[in-house]
């Protein structure tokens, strides 16, 4: 097993290490900015269909479902086909509308989740196309669906998801842009653009890696909290929702992901001196919305964690402690931004002397309901 953990103390940290492989690996053969080339063969056939979709359903659960969010997201923004993304065990079991105009989208790692697999049959049957994005191949989702692409991210072991998740971004950002393509929904400069930051991700996130003992440093002022609160907004909405879940899975630490302007209408109430707050806080468009965020914490005297792109001067005067990572465009931040808040949450469950790689009552792969 230590053979298998490749030096690193357990197979989450090896995992996140990973990533700039994972994700290069996962671009591979598939993406060629120079040449302005983009295809995904194992949805070729697919394309026209979802440019013609009333709209896409994502289907999945976890973290897979956090990706999913950020999907909608980019979907959107980049093809403007209307998006809704559904947890597979509510999907199931509520009659849901589903036609042979829409495209589902189905998230799984394994390729073995029970709900999502039964909420596949229910809008096959229903008539739907069904597109998988799996990271195991030959899986009973990766074979239940009319068409799809591989994440080919590796074997995940930790249970906690990392490199599966900047993975499933990964291959969706791909689907999106070739569907906006197809479209012409994105201009042919952005479209360019976009392929060419693609490209830099595995190379970014390589940076943020650099960011582990500043996050090792955070985690010891933090590990005895009782709750987190993590704030984020637009694409950076389901990276919120990704860290709270990453710390509460590993750490048992209660934690919360909040899109941050709904915080007023609720978990402002908890803000004191005890709580860490961590707020994704880039530079992008919802940027000066996050910098009154920010300061309504402050106000309240909650210590903010604030994850910021490089050079940012403004955040810096108001938050407690700042971590930069490297300026990417809006869609593409998430793959960034989520390396400090999977860091952070690996070690304050390390010192807390929680089993990383086995958190209690959890399985890596849910098979029954
Ligand atoms: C379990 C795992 C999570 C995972 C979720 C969905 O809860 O512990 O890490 O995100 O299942 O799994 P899937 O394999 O469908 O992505």
């Amino acid at each position: 097993e230590a053979i298998e953990k490749g030096g690193y103390d357990h197979f989450m940290l090896k995992e996140i290490f990973e990533q700039p492989k994972s994700i290069g690996d996962c671009l591979r053969g598939r993406l060629q900015a120079k040449e302005g080339k983009l295809v995904l063969g194992g949805i070729f056939d697919y394309v026209t269909k979802t440019v013609n979709a009333d709209r896409i359903l994502i289907i999945a659960c976890g973290t897979s479902w956090h990706a999913g969010l950020v999907a909608e997201y980019i979907f959107e923004e980049f093809c403007r086909i209307p998006v809704e993304v559904e947890y597979a065990s509510e999907f199931r079991y509520r009659n849901p509308i589903v036609n042979e105009k829409d495209v589902v989208i189905a998230i799984s790692q394994s390729g073995e989740t029970a709900d999502t697999l039964a909420a596949i049959e229910l809008a096959k049957s229903k008539g739907a196309t069904i597109i998988g994005v799996c990271n195991v191949v030959g899986s009973s989702i990766a074979r239940a669906t009319h068409a799809g692409s591989y994440t080919h991210a590796g074997p995940e072991i930790g249970v906690a998801s990392t490199k599966a998740f900047t993975a499933q971004i990964s291959v969706l950002t791909m689907m999106a842009l070739m569907i906006a393509e197809k479209k012409g929904s994105l201009s042919e400069s952005k479209y360019r653009a976009l392929l060419f930051e693609l490209e830099s991700v595995p190379e970014k996130v390589a940076k943020a890696l650099l960011l582990n003992d500043q996050l090792e440093e955070i985690a010891k002022v933090f590990k005895d909290a009782r709750n987190f609160l993590y704030l984020g907004r637009g694409f950076n909405f389901p990276v919120a929702l990704e860290g709270a879940l990453k710390l509460k899975e590993i750490s048992y630490i209660h934690a919360e992901g909040y899109p941050a302007a709904e915080m007023k209408h609720g978990p402002i109430a908890l803000i004191d001196e005890e709580m860490p707050v961590v707020v994704i806080a880039t530079k992008d468009s919802s940027y000066e919305k996050i910098v009154s965020n920010v300061q309504e914490v402050k106000a309240r005297k909650g210590k903010v964690i604030a994850v910021v792109s490089e050079g940012d001067t403004e955040i810096p005067k108001m938050a407690d402690y700042v971590i930069e990572v490297p300026h990417i465009s809006d869609a593409l931040m998430p793959l960034i931004a989520v390396i400090p808040l999977q860091l952070l949450s690996y070690h304050i469950a390390v010192m807390r002397g929680c089993n990383v790689d086995q958190p209690r009552n959890l399985a890596k792969s849910v098979t029954v309901e």
